[in-house]
């Protein structure tokens, strides 16, 4: 059976592109077959992360969602040389033409979730990871609906604690089967068994992930998926304990 995951924010730049697509390539790397969609219609971007720039983007979830292409012809494999298994991946486009279509006309909600189970059959999916636009959009939701785990990620901030609060009521009232908390860029100044056991007393969920922030991370700035580029880096090992936060609860 396939996992289908989510990878959600309240709040904008929190890290979910690259913990995704980190954890996309750390799953393949074990030789799984990884779908990564990017739901993040209004401004998208982890295709920049596989070495995808949006110029060369030929088929995207729009071009889906309106009809025109099947989910197979925009699924665009992006597994990285020498990596055991594959990562597939649909991303949203990036002409402002297609971006305002859709937040103008609005899509078909049913179509997408139908798009990504035919995604899931047709590439015989071990792994689903959906990477979705911060707050609450339909999108999201919809996103949200069909995971069986949400990782939210956060970093130790103030207006990030507000946000967090808010999606985990969200995922709560949706059903979501599991939620877990990813703090991300905690700073070497925090204490991190400190920043855990308050983040998981107020939400009520495990922290199975905590992340420091990496100089190392803002000069890759996004030019690459960070497990590639530092492998044995204490940043990829953190990272590891979330894929296998994932590995285990395999299906649904
Ligand atoms: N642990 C980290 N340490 C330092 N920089 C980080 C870390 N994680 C992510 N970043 C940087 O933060 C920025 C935002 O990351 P990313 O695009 O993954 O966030 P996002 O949550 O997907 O953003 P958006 O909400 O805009 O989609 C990037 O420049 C990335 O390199
Ligand atoms: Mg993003």
């Amino acid at each position: 059976m396939v996992r289908v995951v989510s990878t959600h924010s309240f709040r904008g730049g929190t890290g979910k592109s690259n913990l995704t697509a980190n954890i996309a390539v750390q799953l393949a790397q074990q030789g799984e077959r990884v779908g990564v969609v990017d739901t993040d219609i209004q401004s998208p971007g982890i295709h920049v992360l596989f070495g995808l720039p949006g110029a060369q983007v030929r088929g995207a979830l729009n071009d889906h969602l309106f009809g025109d292409s099947a989910i197979s012809d925009i699924a665009h494999d992006v597994t990285p040389h020498g990596v055991g298994g594959a990562i597939h991946l649909v991303p949203s486009s990036v002409q402002p033409g297609e971006i305002s279509r859709v937040l103008r006309e609005g899509y078909d909600a049913q179509r997408l979730v139908q798009a990504l189970r035919s995604l899931v059959d047709q590439l015989q999916l071990d792994t689903l990871l959906i990477d979705t636009h911060p707050g609450l959009g339909e999108e999201t939701l919809l996103a949200l609906v069909v995971s069986d785990t949400v990782l939210i990620v956060l970093r130790p901030d103030q207006q990030d604690y507000e946000g967090t609060g808010v999606v985990a009521e969200v995922t709560d009232g949706l059903g979501v089967p599991r939620r877990a908390l990813v703090v991300n860029k905690v700073p070497a100044t925090l204490d991190p068994d400190g920043v855990r056991s308050r983040v998981e007393e107020a939400y009520g969920a495990a922290v199975v992930g905590l992340l420091p922030h990496d100089d190392a991370m803002m000069s890759l700035a996004s030019a690459g998926v960070f497990t590639l580029h530092h492998p044995n880096h204490p940043l990829t090992r953190a990272i590891a304990e979330v894929t296998g936060y994932l590995n285990g609860h395999g299906a649904r």
